[in-house]
Order: C-alpha cells, then sequence, then structure tokens
C-alpha cells in the first residue's frame, strides 16, 4: 500500500514510544492487561496451570537426563542444527521420538512454535491452498501468515466445510491444518474427518498434537496413533517437548522424504542454534520413562474427566475433556482475572484465558489435570474454584 506523504510532527525522541502506553491503557481499559509473576522454586500452591500434564517436570530420572546431558554435551547446543548444533543426543531423541508416535522420522526444534512455522511455510509454496481450522493456535496462524500461499480459514472442526473448499480450489496442492486437541477447551479435532476429506481431494494433513502427545493413545504415542495416521504417507505431526516430556523444544515427525526437506529448507531450523543439549535431554528421560510406565498417560486422562465431572457438579461450565485440559467459562475478562487471582489467594493455581488467546472471545480458567495428582488434590482444587467464583 503506497502511503500518501503528509508533513509529520517533530517528535521529541523521548515520545517516539508514547503510542505505546496509549496502547496499554486501551487493554487495561478492556481487562487485558498481562503481566509476569516470578515463581519461586518452592511455590506451596497445588498446580492445575502448567502445561506439565504427566507431572514428569520433577522426576529424578527427568532432572537427572537434563543434569547428564548438560555435564556431556555443555549448556548450549552451539550453534545450527546443521553446522555443530547437532549432537548423538539430538539424534538420538529423533529416532526414539519417531519410533514412539509411530512415524518415519523426526525433526527436533528450539520450540513447538518453531516447529510448526517450520512445517507449514516448508511444506507450502504459491500454488498451495492452505485450510486450516479457525481455532488452530497462534503458532499454525502464524505459520500460516509466514507461508507464501492462500490461507482459508475453515469453520472450527468442521471436516465438511474443508471438504468443500478443497473441492473448488485451483490451486495444485493443498495442506489441511489443525491442531489434534484444541487448547482452550480440550476438545479434540475430528481428525478421521479431516483426513477424509483430505484424501478425497488430493491434499496433505498437518496436525498439531502438542495437547495429545504422552497425554493420548496407547501409553501416550498421541492423537494421530489413535486415529490411525501414525507414519501415513500424507500426513505429518507437529509435537511440543514442552508440555508431557516437561522439557523445551518442539519437532516435527513425518515421511523420510518430508524431514529432509524441512533438514535443507526450513528456515527456523536452519537459521536457529539447535536445541539445549538439557533440554534434549530431559526431553529423552521423560519419553524413556513414559516407556516404562505407560500407565501415566490413562491416568491423566481419568483425572480430566473426574475434575470436569466434579465441576460440573459444583454448578460450573466446564468443558467436556478428550485430553487433560479442562476449562471453565467465565462471565467476562476482569472476572477470570479476579477469579484466577482469588484462586491463587486461596493456594490453587489455574490459568486464565481470555481474548486473543481464546478465538471465540469467552475467557475461561484453564485447568491441567496433571496426571500426579491426588483424587484429593482434585476434591480440593474444584472446592476452591466453586467457592471463589463469580456469583
Ligand atoms: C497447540 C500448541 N501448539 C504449539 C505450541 C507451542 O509450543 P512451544 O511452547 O514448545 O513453543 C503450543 C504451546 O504453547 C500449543 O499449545
Amino acid at each position: 500500500m503506497v502511503h500518501p506523504t503528509v508533513p509529520q510532527p517533530t517528535l521529541a525522541p523521548s515520545a517516539v514510544f508514547d503510542w505505546l502506553d496509549e496502547a496499554a491503557d486501551l487493554r487495561a481499559r478492556a481487562g487485558l492487561t498481562r503481566t509476569l509473576r516470578s515463581r519461586p522454586a518452592d511455590d506451596p500452591v497445588l498446580d492445575l496451570a502448567s502445561n506439565d500434564y504427566l507431572g514428569l517436570v520433577h522426576h529424578p530420572a527427568v532432572t537427572g537426563a537434563a543434569a547428564e546431558a548438560a555435564r556431556r554435551w555443555g549448556g548450549g547446543a552451539t550453534g545450527s542444527r546443521l553446522v555443530t548444533g547437532t549432537t548423538a543426543l539430538h539424534t538420538e531423541l529423533e529416532d526414539e521420538l519417531a519410533e514412539f508416535c509411530g512415524f518415519e522420522a523426526a525433526l527436533v526444534f528450539s520450540t513447538g512454535y518453531a516447529a510448526n512455522l517450520a512445517a507449514l511455510t516448508a511444506l507450502t509454496d504459491p500454488d498451495t491452498l492452505i485450510v486450516s481450522d479457525a481455532y488452530n493456535h497462534a503458532s499454525l496462524i502464524d505459520g500460516c501468515r509466514l507461508a507464501r500461499s492462500d490461507v482459508h480459514r475453515a469453520p472450527h472442526a468442521d471436516p465438511d466445510a474443508v471438504r468443500e473448499v478443497l473441492a473448488t480450489r485451483s490451486h495444485r496442492r493443498a495442506l489441511v491444518v489443525t491442531d489434534s486437541v484444541f487448547s482452550v477447551d480440550g476438545n479434540a479435532a475430528p481428525l478421521a474427518g479431516h483426513c477424509a476429506a483430505a484424501r478425497a481431494h488430493g491434499a496433505a494433513l498437518l496436525v498439531d498434537d502438542a495437547h495429545g502427545l504422552g497425554v493420548l493413545g496407547d501409553g501416550g504415542r498421541g492423537t494421530l496413533a489413535v486415529a490411525d495416521l501414525a507414519g501415513a504417507p500424507d500426513t505429518v505431526a507437529t509435537v511440543t517437548l514442552s508440555k508431557s516430556l516437561g522439557s523445551q523444544g518442539g519437532a516435527v515427525l513425518g515421511p523420510r522424504r518430508v524431514i529432509r526437506h524441512l533438514t535443507e529448507t526450513a528456515r527456523t531450523f536452519i537459521f536457529d542454534t539447535g536445541l539445549a543439549p538439557a533440554a534434549a535431554g530431559t526431553a529423552l528421560g521423560a519419553l524413556r520413562l513414559l516407556r516404562a510406565e505407560p500407565h501415566r498417560a490413562a491416568r491423566a486422562r481419568e483425572l480430566a474427566h473426574t475434575l470436569a465431572a466434579r465441576l460440573t457438579a459444583a454448578g460450573l461450565h466446564a468443558s467436556t475433556p478428550d485430553a487433560a485440559v479442562v476449562s471453565v467459562r467465565a462471565p467476562g475478562p476482569e472476572a477470570a482475572v479476579q477469579w484466577a487471582a482469588d484462586c491463587r489467594t486461596a493456594g490453587l493455581a489455574v490459568g486464565c484465558f481470555r481474548p486473543p488467546s481464546v478465538p471465540d472471545g469467552i475467557s475461561r480458567l484453564r485447568l491441567t489435570a496433571r496426571g500426579d495428582l491426588t483424587d484429593a488434590q482434585i476434591t480440593e482444587a474444584v472446592r476452591i474454584i466453586a467457592a471463589t467464583g463469580p456469583a
């Protein structure tokens, strides 16, 4: 867009960022201020806010693996994965993750966010139509924005709408993109329907299994294993290592030729320092623990159902969980913030989701049914949420 030239007011250097204060005021008036809170190491609150779905972040086998990795390989990866940033630990993690989830190959990134940007930009071109679920995670949305492709925002969880847009496209290629389990309500995508729609029209399927890995499927093998799509030649998955695996990082899983293509072309792989060895070690330690103790996945799912049922019995508007996330509706953003703060004062940490993190504009408390919680802790959490809730 060409802007007409207009005389610019002279601004003192100290006024150049004044507009940021105005924007902050607007956010404050809408109840959308966000602040950082430092968490002490020995925070005494009951934690239903973290994404540590299996409660592995402090497990000695996991922290021990992290320490060993840092001692052996150093504090950082020292460079891009294609230069010095690939250690034997990265390769082991990729092989074990691919094998565990049922894919031919995997490629590890420094975050799940970077993995999503990589998959969306490297697997598309100007002759590709991306069909993206309206409730997809921000990292998928940003990947769509970075891809040099047309993007169609499909209605949430609607394979018929996906089928329709694929059928009428003029593009040579198409990619259907969806979260497996949606971050806000914890509901699962209709993967069988999306897959059938994609296959009927020669499209590829990209599924972000950030909330499925470690929770869904036999022993936590993920949503694609449940849908019998793991290892399919037209399907690619992304995962994060920062939720169930208690670490940091992300990965793309798929056919070997997809992984090769990403290795050679994905900008968030090539121009980013490799995942820190301690994070790779942590994820590998957690993955091995999950293999040895497969009951952890089922326990997280069971607790999520218990939590949702008890919240509903207490008269609250709780979502029906398909994995470990349960949300409770709040009357508005300010009420949600106040509710979360009151929970904390009463000894319970909960997540608070407000616009723009909620695609439907409805603010919520977001709870994670960590697999290591006890039944008594779930009861206590429900008691606090009900007691502090808006009238
Ligand atoms: C669905 C989904 N995809 C991707 C990400 C990004 O993963 P990471 O935090 O590892 O960057 C997240 C989480 O934050 C997520 O919820």
